[in-house]
């Protein structure tokens, strides 16, 4: 099923769709861990807000993540230790604990239903080549009191030449989570509206939110959608990858709870188990590439599948989905007030996503209520850090800039309409235009110019989750050409044949 093992676990909530317009001093755009927790804690603390998700709470990235919670980072400590300073990275491992201490607090408080569970993260090296990685983390990892311990097993059926474990971190289903503390925030300070997409947000007076059916006027306005809605000059500073993942149904065997990575780096991997009713999953996560820049997209799917059938005893692989993140220049979030006065968002959060996104909620909650974060100037959203940021802005950028030559005529992948099979996609030029071309399974033509709404990228097809997607800043858009996620806020252009 291509479905998160999450999704299709968590309870069924429904909130309405907005038909009116109403007022407010917040609004926040987006449903996901990031929008439900910073209404949660601004209702609490008597802010007026109302929450606007385009589609269902949690029904985006926080549904399609990991599950995952922990003090480190996807990037390395060390790393952030050599870019930045030692007490940088510190505060990156005491902030992001504290995140994780706050969903234990609410799971507790609010009986939530989402099997949390304090669980030991794993870092591991299959061969030597790997060995210096894990003793740097290790290193970096002691000086800021995590605690961190050397092995050289595992308790898997796999061989490690060392590891590192560190107790304390935590696991649980993100979308029964989101749903179970929306279900939760006080609904006499707040609104939450479902089927409630923002194509508009217009700077007057005050900030005024379009949907289709609806508006809301707000004094500041959180744009927890993951990456910025509209145009901002961060969006250089913001790379967008997909990674994938699978729960594969064990027939027999299981092995502890934990959070498993595998630091080798061809395919980056990630394993963590999950029950579900009287069956053993085991989840296995990684393959990622830059949005809209894949050939196959459904090979990352095939080695996933591989690499559970290495280890376990699989009957059947049961759920897969994939899901998009994007990394920061300079390797930290970016949380705070933008360039846009009253506007504040959250976002880069890398693959670190579910505790930077509580953590941001807490950054956001302080600075709307004037208290001081001890954080907020470590991520603060306007920083300006040329020197560390270099080397991934040329990289990217050039990147970036070689997606526009996709415009170019002649770079089209189809000649006629006729090349293209039933289910599938593919750009065609016609009449000198680029057209996102998609035939549906009764053979049906759907063409939307295949310029993307965002700043005129070439939108790529993605076969694996059959959606069109922007190599450039990672908008993606229904195979019909509706918006999915990504800072674009409009449809791909209809074009008519
Ligand atoms: Fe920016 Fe498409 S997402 S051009």
């Amino acid at each position: 099923m291509r479905q998160s093992i999450w999704k299709a676990a968590a309870q069924k909530i429904s909130f309405p769709s907005l038909n009116e317009n109403i007022s407010t001093e917040i609004a926040i755009v987006g449903g996901g861990i990031t929008g439900v927790t910073a209404a949660y804690l601004l209702a609490r603390s008597g802010r007026k807000v109302v929450l606007l998700e385009a589609g269902t709470i949690s029904g985006g990235t926080s549904g399609d993540s990991t599950g995952n919670l922990y003090a480190m980072v996807d990037k390395r400590l060390h790393h952030i230790q050599s870019k930045w300073s030692k007490e940088t990275a510190a505060n990156v491992a005491r902030s992001r604990g504290e995140a994780v201490n706050l969903v234990e607090e609410l799971v507790k408080r609010h009986q939530i239903d989402c099997s949390f569970k304090r669980v030991p993260w794993y870092l591991f090296s299959e061969t030597e080549k790997k060995d210096r990685t894990i003793e740097k983390e290790i290193e970096a990892a002691a000086h800021y009191g995590l605690p961190v311990e050397e092995l050289h097993e595992l308790p898997l059926p796999i061989k490690v030449s060392t590891a590192i474990k560190a107790d304390g971190q935590a696991q649980f289903n993100p979308a029964a989570y989101v749903k179970g503390l929306a279900e939760k925030i006080d609904s006499t300070n707040c609104r939450i509206f479902e089927n409630s997409e923002v194509y508009h947000i217009e700077k007057e007076e005050e900030l005024v939110l379009s949907t289709a059916k609806g508006t809301v006027t707000a004094q500041k306005v959180i744009l927890a959608t993951h990456t910025p809605k509209g145009i901002y000059g961060l969006q250089t500073a913001l790379y967008p990858y997909r990674e994938y993942a699978i729960a594969a149904r064990l027939n027999s065997g299981d092995f502890p709870d934990g959070i498993y990575w595998d630091t080798e780096a061809d395919f980056h991997t990630s394993m963590r188990t999950y029950r579900k009713g009287n069956d053993n999953y085991v989840l296995v996560l990684g393959g990622h590439h830059k949005v809209g820049q894949e050939d196959d997209y459904n090979r990352f799917y095939r080695k996933l599948e591989q690499n559970a059938r290495r280890y376990f005893d699989v009957a059947d692989i049961e759920y897969e989905w994939s899901a998009q993140h994007y990394k920061p220049a300079d390797g930290l979030p970016y949380i705070g007030e933008s360039s846009d006065d009253n506007i504040y968002i959250a976002t880069g959060f890398s693959t670190d996503g579910l505790t930077y996104g509580v953590l941001s909620a807490m950054i956001l909650d302080d600075q709307l209520n004037g208290r001081k974060n001890p954080w907020s100037d470590l991520y603060k959203a306007s920083r300006f850090t040329p020197v560390k940021s270099a080397r991934n802005f040329i990289k990217e950028n050039i990147n970036v800039a070689k997606q526009y030559l996709k415009n170019l005529p002649g770079k089209a992948e189809a000649e006629s309409f006729d090349e293209i099979a039933a289910g599938q996609g593919k750009v065609v030029e016609v009449d000198d235009e680029k057209w996102a071309v998609f035939k549906d399974e009764n053979g049906q033509v759907h063409c939307r110019s295949a310029v993307c709404t965002h700043m005129d990228c070439i939108v790529d097809w993605n076969d694996a989750e059959k959606s069109w997607d922007c190599p450039c800043h990672g908008s993606r858009f229904k195979a019909t050409g509706e918006v999915i996620e990504g800072p674009a806020f409009s449809p791909l252009d209809k074009r008519n044949t």
